[in-house]
């Protein structure tokens, strides 16, 4: 079975490299708080240009302690789109502000700036206070555009940058834009550590202060609690590892890049949509998504009865969930989200990707149009 991911594959040549920054940290048991995490956090600022970079458990957390540290309180509105994993919105809902959900761009699958106009234009109780803009499957949103609605309306960003850290906007790096970056570096993304991690970037040396109060229990000082704060760290461990595996993201990236061209150009001719890059990002395939019009469950199970793994990323618009019933949106409000789900398919582009494999996926695809 070829893998919708195979992280082993990605570990083996590093593998001596994480033993011993492992074994450092155990041989400091310094599980909490240990220098790692200072360390990894200096190299993120290193990569992704941002003033400071603040590690978190994970990046639904991630989300929530920005929203908290940017001032957003329960009861507050926070436009979100309708179509991304449930955790951009569930971090919203956590901390009790409300999720307002906005319909996506049908190309580029991110939130949509006509639908965020509709959204703030429309008679509503709720006071919207920030933008939660997702970089799905690891190209940008449209971040001027995002930007200037934000200021327009003096909303708060936080970019959801899980699934595209290491992507560019313009030349410079998804997550450093927004009041505040945030990153999932959960094991299956494009940098992911050995469980649970998150980060989160920000331009504001203030942002950042509150960011490190809340995601320790709300002291500065032990003992001395100055809010409510959460248990939101990063582990010593998972900075170590993550600290490895950073060296490694832009050629792994590159690697998922080179996959994608080679399925864009063995695709053509089919009546599928290989993804769409505006011209302002690059894209660093956290997924590779095919668009088709009603195959996407068909072609699962001829991908399956040929030992491929394929997975429809997401197959309930948010709208629609049950856990956001309350909120009183119906099928038809985000059409664009609801076609999205209908008609979108990732296949393995992971960067250990062999020509064999490859080939077996674009011949397996062939296979099932020509039949
Ligand atoms: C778009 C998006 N937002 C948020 C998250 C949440 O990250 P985590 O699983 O690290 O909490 C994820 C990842 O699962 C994601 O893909």
């Amino acid at each position: 079975m070829i893998p919708i991911l195979d992280l082993k594959r990605q570990i083996a040549p590093i593998r001596a490299e994480i033993d011993a920054a492992i074994k450092k940290v155990i041989d400091n048991a310094n599980f909490v708080f240990g220098q790692e995490i200072r360390e990894f956090e200096e190299e993120l600022v290193k990569y992704s240009g941002a003033k400071y970079a603040v590690g978190v458990s994970n990046g639904t957390d991630a989300i929530k302690l920005s929203l908290v540290a940017l001032g957003i309180k329960p009861g507050d509105g926070v436009l979100c789109p309708a179509f991304t994993y449930y955790a951009s919105a569930g971090a919203i809902a956590s901390m009790g502000a409300v999720p307002v959900f906005v319909d996506i761009e049908p190309d580029s699958y991110t939130i949509s700036l006509e639908g965020m106009e509709k959204a703030l234009k429309k008679k509503n109780k709720l006071k919207i206070k920030a933008i939660v803009p997702v970089h799905l499957y690891g190209q940008c949103a449209d971040i001027d555009g995002i930007l200037k609605i934000a200021k327009k309306h003096k909303l708060k960003v936080v970019e959801d940058t899980a699934q595209a850290f290491g992507a560019d906007y313009k030349g410079k790096k998804a997550g450093t834009f927004g009041d505040c970056g945030a990153l999932s570096l959960f094991p299956g993304k494009n940098l992911g550590a050995f469980g649970d991690a998150g980060a989160i970037l920000t331009n504001s040396q203030t942002i950042a202060e509150h960011l490190k109060i809340f995601r320790n229990q709300g002291n500065k000082e032990k003992y001395y609690h100055l809010v409510i704060g959460y248990n939101n760290r990063l582990d010593t461990l998972q900075a170590a590892i993550l600290k490895v595996k950073l060296k490694y993201l832009d050629g792994w990236n590159k690697r998922r890049q080179e996959n994608a061209e080679y399925f864009n150009q063995q695709l053509k001719g089919l009546p599928l949509n290989t993804p769409f890059v505006p011209e302002y990002t690059t894209h660093i395939y956290h997924q590779y998504i095919l668009r088709l019009n009603g195959a996407s469950l068909k072609l699962i199970e001829h991908l399956r009865a040929k030992g491929i793994d394929s997975r429809v990323y997401y197959p309930v618009p948010l709208h629609l969930q049950k856990c956001f019933k309350a909120l009183g949106y119906k099928k038809g409000d985000f059409p664009e989200s609801e076609r999205a789900c209908k008609e979108t398919l990732a296949i393995p582009v992971y960067p250990d990707l062999t020509r064999e494999e490859k080939d077996h996926i674009v011949s397996s695809i062939k296979g099932y149009f020509n039949a």
